[in-house]
């Protein structure tokens, strides 16, 4: 069975004490049993946080991004060890704001996502389409594309490690949403190309999380959708009170 994740991605908000508050109030709510909840936070807050996380086995601390360098001369990077060695074992890979901000080319992503496997890391791969693309509706071939070009040289057995995340650009951070269907949609081809990529058996394990302006309202309707086992939440996740909302969201 896989896994139902509502995972927060808190991007670069909060300061120390606002981020110790909101882990505190999120780890007094009552996580639905089939359900795991994935908070991405700052750097800063890795090493304290995944401490008091480990009393808390249905929340995993998760790193937003991860250099593809293993140790050495590159400034301001954060490596796969030192991620272990806090004890923080997920990691976000290819966020669009990564991907368009930081120039981050689906080859270097394919580094990442290789160096991720092979020391020991679980991560979170992000895909999805600008505004452009989906006006053009191109947005699948978009997709396959960033997929083919970083993840699938995993092997089957990598995919235990794999949780996919598809937001399409144009809803993030916008308060536009795509609607339930649209992410079925995309969440359904995506485990089509998996099946066909790799076997049904892989296909039906990966959890496929959706992003983009999930919200209290509109988080039941997504999450009941066939194919989307979650939701990786910005904006919505900075609140307590949203948040646990979202988390509570599952049928
Ligand atoms: P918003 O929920 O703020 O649209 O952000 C989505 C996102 O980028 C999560 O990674």
């Amino acid at each position: 069975m896989r896994k139902k994740i509502a995972a927060a991605n808190w991007k670069m908000n909060l300061e120390a004490e606002e981020a110790r508050q909101l882990y505190y109030d999120i780890s007094n709510v009552k996580i639905p049993k089939n359900v795991t909840v994935f908070l991405a936070v700052p750097f800063p807050y890795l090493a304290s946080l995944s401490l008091l996380a480990k009393s808390q086995p249905r929340i995993s601390i998760v790193a937003q991004n991860v250099s593809q360098h293993t140790s050495g001369a590159y400034t301001g990077e954060v490596s796969y060890p030192m991620l272990r060695s806090i004890g923080v074992n997920w990691c976000v890979i290819g966020h669009s704001e990564r991907r368009s901000i930081f120039q981050e080319s689906n080859e270097i992503l394919k580094d990442k996502v290789n160096l991720g496997l092979k020391e020991g890391s679980n991560l979170v791969f992000c895909c999805g389409e600008p505004l452009s693309i989906r006006k053009k509706k191109t947005h699948k071939a978009y997709v396959e594309n960033q997929l083919t070009a970083s993840l699938w040289q995993l092997s089957a057995s990598d995919f235990d490690k794999v949780v996919i995340a598809y937001e399409p650009i144009w809803a993030i951070g916008t308060g536009v949403t795509a609607s339930a269907a649209e992410a079925q949609e995309m969440h359904q081809y995506i485990r089509l190309l998996i099946s066909q990529k790799y076997n049904k058996k892989v296909a039906d394990q990966v959890s496929i999380l959706y992003g983009g302006s999930v919200k209290p309202a509109n988080a039941k309707e997504l999450f009941s959708q066939a194919d989307v086992d979650g939701g990786l939440v910005g904006g919505a996740s900075l609140k307590a009170a949203s948040f646990s909302q979202i988390i509570k969201s599952f049928g």
